[in-house]
């Protein structure tokens, strides 16, 4: 934060991205992967726009931006923790932007579907030798193909930007339709 601020002013743009994935059958996983996903997951989100927000709002407002997932409304088997934490990212956005709407505060969620990154690449790897099916004719019934990063990213830009002025307490699906079927 004091290096961006630095070089750059006060903060009026938040993006609380970062975010991992464990895949394991539920009885598998344990206590010490429950805590440590909602900590890079979730608890960042709450660290990084505590941090912020005291600046944001005194630099007059600001956007923050923060990566849910289809998984925050559509389970996939063996992702119990990492459905658990988007659920509460997905929460997250709604409550911040109700909170703080009144000092011109906006806070929307963006949920990707399937996204071509190594995390993407990585879990349909994984569910696939789970038994899951995520072969290439699945995710053509579920979302048409494969997203691109650049597809996730316009629409984060969006919402991070004057673009999306009235935009607020969202939930910005990309998803080609995954979650509408
Ligand atoms: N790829 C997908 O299919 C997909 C779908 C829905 C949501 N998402 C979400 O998008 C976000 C980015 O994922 P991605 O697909 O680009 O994954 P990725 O693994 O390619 O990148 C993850 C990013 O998070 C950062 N990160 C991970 N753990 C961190 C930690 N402990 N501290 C600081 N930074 C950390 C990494 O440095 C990296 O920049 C995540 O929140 C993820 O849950 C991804």
């Amino acid at each position: 934060m004091r290096a961006a601020t630095d070089k750059f002013g006060p903060i009026t743009v938040l993006f609380n991205h970062a975010g991992t994935i464990v895949i394991k059958p539920f009885l598998e996983t344990t206590l010490q992967e429950w805590d440590w996903l909602h900590a890079v997951n979730v608890r960042s989100m709450f660290l990084m726009t505590r941090a912020v927000l005291p600046g944001m709002i005194a630099a007059g407002g600001g956007s923050i931006v923060c990566t849910s997932s289809i998984s925050a409304v559509a389970a996939t088997p063996n992702e119990v923790l990492y459905d658990t934490t988007k659920g509460a990212c997905h929460m997250f956005a709604r409550a911040i932007a109700v909170e703080f709407r009144d000092r011109n505060i906006r806070c929307n969620a963006v949920c990707p579907g399937f996204i071509r990154t190594p995390h993407g690449l990585r879990e349909v790897a994984d569910l696939g030798k789970l038994g899951v099916d995520v072969s290439d004719a699945a995710m053509a019934a579920q979302q048409g193909r494969i997203g691109e990063p650049e597809e996730v990213a316009k629409a984060a830009l969006f919402l991070a930007s004057d673009e999306s002025s009235f935009v607020n307490g969202a939930h910005l699906f990309v998803d080609n339709a995954f979650t509408a079927i």
